[in-house]
């Protein structure tokens, strides 16, 4: 049976191709959902991709992806920075979690530099645009196989 990944994506993200380009660039959160389906495909993975702008809502996906899923890619967005609520809901899930930023936080502002979601997360990966997403697939393939 094949595997199913959650990439669970956090607030404003919903407006990327429009928001700060020079920051997170043209490409829009449905081309990003294009590429993780194809890059899902090619590796027999179930993407289950999300988006939400709450918090609360985040939690309980990332409950969800516990029960249903063999592995969780989060772009946790502002919240990375903040919150202790998505960091006790993945160390809870006990599933492989991929933490992604599309631009590279620690190049920017120093709120930025902290996130409470690496410590819980299997790996990061920040500052390639959208083709951190791929990148953030493959490797997760690697850990759910291994
Ligand atoms: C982000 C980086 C965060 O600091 C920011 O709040 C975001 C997007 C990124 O993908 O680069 O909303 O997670």
């Amino acid at each position: 049976m094949a595997s199913t990944i959650f990439v669970l994506n956090g607030p404003n993200l919903n407006r990327l191709g429009s928001r700060e380009p020079e920051h997170y660039g043209r490409t829009t959160l449905a081309d990003i959902e294009r590429l993780c389906r194809e890059t899902g495909e090619d590796l027999g993975l179930d993407v289950e991709f999300r988006q939400t702008n709450f918090e609360g809502l985040m939690v309980d996906w990332i409950q969800e992806a516990g029960d249903v899923a063999q592995g969780l890619i989060i772009n946790p967005a502002a919240y990375t920075h903040t919150s202790v609520a998505i960091h006790d809901a993945i160390r809870a899930a006990e599933i492989p979690a991929v933490e992604i930023h599309l631009s590279n936080v620690f190049a920017r502002e120093s709120f930025r530099h902290h996130s409470f979601v690496s410590p819980v997360a299997h790996g990061v990966i920040c500052g390639f645009g959208a083709t951190g997403y791929r990148l953030a697939i493959e490797a997760l393939s690697d850990v759910i196989r291994t």
